[in-house]
């Protein structure tokens, strides 16, 4: 195998799908202390500082702050090399984390054991799916008092069309928990409480029928095991590599994460089975990781990575060849080649300069607005990237000025900070308004701290009579124009300047759909 292909194999790119309050962040710390990155866990996210607050902006800045420099993190575990990508947490900005999304190779799912399938998980779920995104489960907060791990298993099946095979089995649950039955390697790894913050010398017991496990975990419990473990050979399904790769089965793993115990026999299971770097498709081609030349794609952006630096970052998923420092990359929508010689890496929430990257790692560009989300970036061909979504937000507001001199300055923050994805505006074609769509209210807010601090403005909202949008195309272009002087008074262009058909009502949408048949409206729109 070629260097470059052991580089491309050794890679493991994955990001954490979960509900709120799940356990994502916790995960995150024990995986990074198992990746020897942090010494003790503990330092991922401030703690009980309201971080739901729905609309205390100082607290979602605080928060925004620490969630961002730990946005990737790289660490090598057993012979791998990891990239965790972090999503946000807050469901305001879903619209990043669908992006994040797509520049990852597998998910892990993690579920809070005592409450099952959530809300969020679902909606992800569905976005891992445009992909077939193949996904680990981790069934979390075994030291609480758990719903019952067969119905757990159902329910995903269930809710989620997606095959369970447990990798690991607990052996009861909150107060009584003692450990899990690793059904591959057929021994038992007893837990310890209060050793969260450490990684932990385990005791393990080979074999299921060894006596020794009814002395530690209690004849009674020994005897529910094997029980249980009887029904779970029976009844569930076994893994299968290819069902998982395809995405149609998930292996699923048993454990605190508080107390750290099991994240371990996850990331065993993600370095052994999830992919290495996927081909991914372009509007010309599939890209392979293997090939020579370099390429790559920006699927997030994001402002004040670090006070002292007041700069943008755009983070690039390298998808083919190698970066070196110093490189010249061609930017395909400007047609421009560019020297980069000062890319970040993020190793364990550090920013440091990377000298080389591959496939499947994360690199951060330096951005003075010559970069848009969805940006492809190569060594010269000229294909793009495809699959970045845009959705169509839910939530409208007029956008306006206290000092209406300033008006420039306002337009370039918003198109700005809609080029990073951050929220949308759209510029009504008959008149001067502005208005900012959202996926979640809490957008609003960051929008217009952010204009006062990064653009000197400082503007208010007005509710506006906007219900939802539409990105519009037609083949026939004296349709368009048609329909273009008919409906302008609900025409708007977005910040890259689409046609967008911005609807008072749902009914005014679905009437106006049924009258321009030949007219196509999308909720979603590709970068
Ligand atoms: P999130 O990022 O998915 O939102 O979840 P996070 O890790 O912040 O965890 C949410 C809450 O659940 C936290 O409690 C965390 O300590 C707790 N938690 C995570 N894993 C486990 C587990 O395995 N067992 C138990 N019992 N709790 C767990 P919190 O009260 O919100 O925060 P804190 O003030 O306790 O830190």
């Amino acid at each position: 195998m070629s260097q470059h292909a052991q580089e491309v194999s050794k890679r493991r790119t994955f990001a954490i799908i979960s509900h709120p309050d799940a356990g994502k962040t916790t995960i995150t710390e024990k995986v990074l202390l198992f990746g020897q990155a942090l010494q003790k866990a503990g330092t991922v996210k401030g703690r009980g500082s309201g971080q739901h607050a729905k609309s205390d902006w100082m607290e979602m800045e605080k928060e925004r702050g620490i969630s961002v420099t730990t946005s990737v993190m790289q660490f090598p575990y057993n012979s791998a090399l990891v990239n965790l990508l972090d999503t946000p947490g807050h469901e305001d900005f879903s619209e990043d984390t669908y992006r994040t999304l797509t520049a990852v190779d597998s998910c892990l799912m993690v579920i809070d054991a005592a409450k099952g399938v959530e809300d969020r998980t679902r909606k992800l779920m569905e976005v891992t799916r445009l992909r077939d995104t193949p996904i680990l489960t981790f069934m979390n907060k075994l030291d609480r008092d758990i719903r019952d791990p067969m119905e757990l298993l159902d329910e995903v099946e269930n809710e989620l069309n997606i095959m369970c095979a447990p990798i690991t089995w607990p052996i009861g649950c909150g107060k009584e928990f003692k450990g899990v039955y690793h059904l591959h390697r057929d021994e038992t790894i007893l837990y310890q409480s209060g050793h969260g913050h450490t990684i932990q010398e385990v005791r393990i017991v080979k074999g299921l029928d060894n006596p020794e496990l009814d002395q530690l975990v209690s004849d009674e419990l020994a005897a529910q095991l094997r029980e249980e473990l009887e029904l779970v050979r029976g009844a569930s399904n076994e893994f299968d590599l290819e069902l998982f790769l395809s995405g149609e089965l998930t292996p699923v793993f048993f454990g605190t994460a508080l107390g750290n115990f099991g994240v371990d026999h996850m990331l065993d299971g993600l370095t052994e089975w999830a992919p290495a770097p996927q081909p991914r498709q372009t509007d010309a081609r599939q890209v392979v990781a293997d090939e020579e030349k370099f390429s790559g794609f920006v699927f997030k952006i994001q402002a004040n990575m670090d006070p002292k630096h007041r700069d943008r970052i755009a983070f690039m998923r390298i998808c083919s060849g190698k970066y070196t420092k110093g490189m010249k990359m061609h930017h395909v929508r400007l047609g421009k080649d560019v020297a980069i010689s000062d890319a970040v890496t993020f190793m364990a929430g550090d920013r440091s300069h990377a000298d080389e990257a591959y496939p499947g790692d994360i690199i951060g560009l330096h951005n003075h607005g010559t970069i848009q989300i969805g940006d492809t970036f190569s060594q010269g061909e000229k294909f793009k990237f495809t699959g970045i979504p845009n959705f169509a937000p839910e939530m409208f507001r007029r956008i306006r000025l206290k000092d209406p001199l300033k008006q420039k300055q306002l337009l370039k923050g918003l198109v700005q900070l809609s080029e990073e994805g951050a929220v949308q505006v759209f510029r009504p074609i008959d008149n001067n308004d502005l208005i900012v769509g959202a996926v979640g209210v809490l957008q609003f807010d960051v929008v217009v701290a952010r204009l006062k601090s990064e653009y000197k403005v400082e503007a208010i909202y007005e509710p506006v009579n906007v219900a939802t949008a539409r990105w519009v195309e037609c083949g026939d272009a004296k349709k368009l124009d048609e329909f273009r002087r008919k409906a302008s008074t609900n025409l708007a262009l977005d910040g890259g300047d689409n046609l967008t058909y911005i609807a008072p009502t749902m009914v005014n949408l679905n009437l106006t759909q049924e009258r321009y048949p030949e007219v196509e409206f999308h909720k979603t729109r590709e970068h």
